[in-house]
């Protein structure tokens, strides 16, 4: 399973990139702005700096929403660095885009999924990556988690290549889940990878043999 930062901040990509765990970066015009990232040049910029800091996909998001703007502004973002992966929204002319982007071989992340027809439509469309929205799914009472097993499972049937990646992630047991049905990504929060080390028993543990060793030592 890949992990992915789900950030536009450049020490959280760092912190998670010293881990050694990093795989890559997802970000949306929300976490750029979050950042205080506004302006066209320096949004390209700030994509750049992300792509120096890590070693695989990142996923810089369109905010056209016309076949001909995401096609010009897919081209640009692809243009910035090899590792840019475009990120489409789920929505008619997203998926013409994504059909032309992946016949060009310029890798794309249709976002906004929230059902298993549009995950079925953006891997029929060639998309390298489709975003699942867990914990968005979640806040409004319907199972995130049982839209990543349905999507899996129709990737499978059918040997689909588009990677399923997970976003949304809001907590360790999203993670764990996403894992056990088969995601090939998951994207979240730094918080959320750290948490992955935290166990009370870990901690107790450690604590003991480090003042057995102390005993036996002094
Ligand atoms: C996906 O790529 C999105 O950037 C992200 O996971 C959305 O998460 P949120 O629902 O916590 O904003």
């Amino acid at each position: 399973m890949k992990f992915f930062i789900d950030t536009a901040n450049l020490k959280e990509i760092q912190k998670a990139s010293d881990l050694g765990v990093l795989d890559g970066v997802t970000t949306n015009p929300s976490l750029m702005a979050k950042e205080g990232i506004t302006g066209k040049q320096n949004i390209l910029e700030h994509y750049v700096k992300i792509c120096q800091l890590v070693d695989g996909d990142v996923s810089a998001e369109v905010v056209a929403t016309d076949y001909e703007g995401i096609i010009r502004e897919g081209e640009e973002l692809a243009a910035l660095h090899p590792n840019i992966v475009v990120k489409v929204p789920m929505i008619k002319d997203g998926v013409k885009a994504i059909k032309y982007f992946s016949q060009k071989g310029i890798k794309t992340n249709c976002t906004l999924v929230f059902s298993a027809g549009q995950a079925l439509l953006a891997a029929k469309a060639g998309a390298t990556y489709v975003s699942p929205f867990i914990g968005r799914l979640d806040d409004i009472a319907t199972d995130g988690l049982q839209l990543i097993e349905q999507i899996v499972q129709i990737y499978n049937n059918y040997g689909f290549k588009t990677q399923v990646l997970a976003a949304s992630i809001r907590h360790v047991m999203h993670l764990v889940q996403c894992a056990e049905i088969g995601a090939d990504v998951a994207t979240c929060p730094l918080n959320v990878i750290t948490d992955l080390l935290k166990h009370p028993l870990t901690d107790i543990g450690l604590e003991k043999f480090l003042a057995d060793y102390r005993k036996g030592n002094l």
